[in-house]
């Protein structure tokens, strides 16, 4: 290992002290969740993370007096979005233990009859299950007051959650008022009602169409999408895509309610959805039953699940056998292994990456998998090709991880054509240049290093103009035409556009409003930082994080070139790998005439500090917070504006915030302000104080 990265696999006399590992998986399951709840774009499968928390459960397990009451153990789930009202629920909202394994649910069996046995006597202590689909979406509690819905809530962390009323009141299979029931001549009026906001596997298809027609960025999967359609600000787009919810709890305010099912069946009447596939069980065994028929039933659904949910049934049982920190002794998820799909493997094909790095990639025959259908998945590299021995003609397995891109996981030797040999890399880039591919000693990727190479420009332009790299407008159309048109054969060549903006004008599908755009946002990229230019040029292996680390320590990039290996990796995050990749670049002549023009083209090449910056710091110590649109400026510059002067800018409102800047639509950043008494200023009053 070459960068000075924690070394997972350390041999025993190295083995990480027990703390060190718990602090290390808190942060990273801290990370996962504020993907997972708060931007709704997981970074790793489920089943990854649920590894991750129960390393860290069994770590504070063995090691009781480490456990702290911020360790994500001892939380109920991710962190409010912000954005909208956070009210608190009446009832925690837990989540529920789960396992992938057969052996840990008959444990939990034991667990619920041995908790039962210690409450009542043996004939007492007979218990059923009620079993269920684990629907994949959102959950949401929904208040009824009188009949009539009242707040629909989601989980938040458990114990507050965001009001998404507004957007829960356009779903068709909601009702706003529910049918009168009377229980004991008292009505079921005021309820509290649980359940999962989803959508369908062929709605998700249908939006997924409409972005790639447009050429745009896909959806990952339902859930994402559905998380993040509730978190819009406007009902009106939120009924456009459809969502549905499934009900599976009930609480009444003026009821003791006795089993589940029961609920089940008065959620029915009070016209409230509940999931397909319901069954009572007697055992364990017939808990199993339906674990194999719902893992059956899976591909054939429209809507995904992950797995089952597994509940006692009666509700004074619930109650006796009560809680464990974020979850229900009575209940628990089984979950399933990633879901998997055979088709035939018709070729494979290389993909050329913005660092001439070679992704072999499979064509398949088009197969639904997990809410879409795949076409194309990854095989990583020629080593991976070997070790899983595909070859094209075979049955191949794939599998849809966290992330949007399926790979294939391996192949049905049974299935295998007789004829069929054994893949070679091929020796050269599927590029027009056909440039001889190399591998660099232990690395596991093959590379074009042909800096003509038109796959790799492309590619190269496309994480420059990224949102996160100069957030340039246009995407891949822009990247595309332009290249294959002959305008761009190097980022550079970006901000010669304009000169030939007659000339373009004419290109089909470039009107005067889209060049517009496109060039207002050209121009902006001469506001961005340092850090974000380094990280657009797209040296290898220097990301994002990198590029920050190494744009604060060197301060401009005469330094960050004239460094050695030396003085590089003493830079705390930059190894050898980093530091090499960075020396090859600087030496590289072709690079260098690019990075010219691009110093040419005013962009920021070095490091604003405030000393450096020149400008006089009339904003320091103060804070601000940002919301809206801004019409003059965006967001980012306004930022970079601020930070220039020496102010700060924060994403919450709170009684230290100097300013709130309100542009059109600001939302509930500006009710804080208000109730807070925090400065409210609009863009001119904005733009004043920066002048
Ligand atoms: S019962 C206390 N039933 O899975 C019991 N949950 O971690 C609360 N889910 O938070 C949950 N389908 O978002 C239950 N049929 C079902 C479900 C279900 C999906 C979700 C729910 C819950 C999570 C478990």
């Amino acid at each position: 290992m070459t960068d000075k990265t924690i070394d997972l696999f350390a041999s025993e006399d190295s083995l990480p002290d027990p703390g060190e590992r718990i602090e290390e998986l808190r942060t990273m399951i801290q990370k996962h969740d504020k993907a997972y709840y708060t931007n709704a774009q997981p970074l790793i499968a489920d089943r990854e993370y649920d590894k991750l928390f129960a390393e860290l459960v069994e770590l504070e397990k063995a090691n009781p007096d480490l456990i702290r009451s911020d360790s994500p153990t001892q939380k109920v789930g991710g962190a409010p979005i912000k954005g909208f009202r956070t009210i608190q629920h009446k009832i925690p909202m837990l989540s529920l233990s789960n396992t992938y394994s057969r052996e840990e649910l008959t444990d939990f069996d034991r667990k619920v009859r041995e908790g039962l046995l210690k409450s009542y006597a043996s004939e007492k202590a007979a218990y059923k299950y009620v079993t269920e689909l684990k629907y994949d979406g959102v959950a949401m509690s929904l208040r009824y007051k009188n009949g009539q819905l009242d707040l629909a809530l989601t989980r938040g962390d458990g114990t507050s959650g965001d009001d998404v009323t507004q957007n829960i009141k356009t779903l068709k299979n909601i009702p706003n008022t529910v049918n009168k029931i009377e229980l004991m001549a008292v009505p079921l009026a005021n309820i509290e009602v649980r359940g999962e906001v989803y959508m369908d596997d062929s709605e998700f298809l249908r939006i997924n169409k409409l972005k790639e027609d447009s050429g745009e960025k896909l959806y990952a999967n339902p859930r994402n999408l559905t998380a993040g359609t509730l978190k819009l600000l406007d009902p009106k787009q939120v009924e456009k895509r459809r969502l549905k919810m499934v009900s599976y709890w009930l609480h009444s305010d003026d009821h003791d309610l006795s089993s589940h099912q029961e609920n089940l069946e008065l959620l029915k009447k009070l016209g409230l959805p509940v999931g397909e596939h319901i069954s009572l069980c007697a055992d364990i065994e017939e808990v199993f039953q339906f674990i194999d028929k719902s893992g059956d039933r899976r591909g054939g659904l429209d809507f995904g699940i992950d797995g089952v949910v597994i509940k006692v049934d009666s509700t004074e049982q619930q109650q006796e056998l009560g809680f464990v920190s974020r979850s229900p002794r009575w209940a628990i998820a089984y979950k399933f292994e990633a879901e998997q799909a055979r088709t035939k493997l018709n070729n494979i094909i290389l993909q050329v990456g913005r660092t001439g790095a070679i992704t072999p990639v499979a064509e398949l025959e088009p197969v639904f998998l997990a809410g879409s259908t795949i076409s194309r998945a990854t095989l990583h590299n020629a080593d991976y090709i070997k070790e899983i021995d595909v070859r094209i003609g075979d049955t191949v397995y794939i599998e849809k991880g966290g992330d949007v891109i399926p790979k294939v996981t391996g192949h049905v030797p049974e299935e295998r054509p007789a004829d069929s040999v054994e893949f070679q890399m091929p020796e050269f880039c599927p590029c027009e240049l056909k440039s001889p591919l190399i591998r660099p000693e232990g690395e596991a990727n093959h590379y074009c290093d042909h800096p003509e190479c038109k796959s790799q420009i492309k590619r190269r332009i496309e994480h420059f103009i990224s949102r996160n790299a100069m957030n340039i407008a246009g995407g891949v159309k822009f990247t595309e035409q332009f290249t294959d048109w002959g305008y761009l054969n190097s980022v550079a060549d970006i901000f010669d556009l304009k000169k030939k903006s007659h000339e373009i004008m004419k290109l089909e599908g470039w009107g005067k409003r889209s060049l517009e755009v496109l060039f207002s946002s050209i121009e902006d990229c001469k506001t961005l930082p340092f850090a974000k230019v380094l990280y657009a040029i797209g040296i290898r292996f220097v990301g994002s994080g990198a590029s920050k680390v190494l744009a604060n320590h060197f301060k401009t990039i005469e330094a960050l070139k004239s460094a050695t290996k030396e003085q590089l990796t003493e830079v705390s995050d930059i190894g050898d790998k980093i530091a090499e990749s960075l020396i090859n670049f600087f030496a590289d002549e072709k690079e260098m005439k690019i990075l010219d023009r691009l110093i040419a083209a005013e962009l920021n090449f070095e490091q604003a500090t405030p000393e450096e910056s020149g400008e006089e710091q009339t904003l320091a110590g103060k804070t601000f917070v940002l919301t809206g649109e801004l019409q003059s400026m965006k967001r980012n510059a306004a930022k970079d504006k601020i930070e220039k002067l020496g102010g700060k800018v924060t994403s919450a409102v709170s009684k230290k915030t100097s300013y709130l800047v309100a542009g059109n639509n600001p939302g509930s950043k500006y009710d804080k302000a208000l109730k807070l008494a925090v400065e409210i200023l609009d863009e001119e009053g904005l733009i004043a104080l920066l002048e």
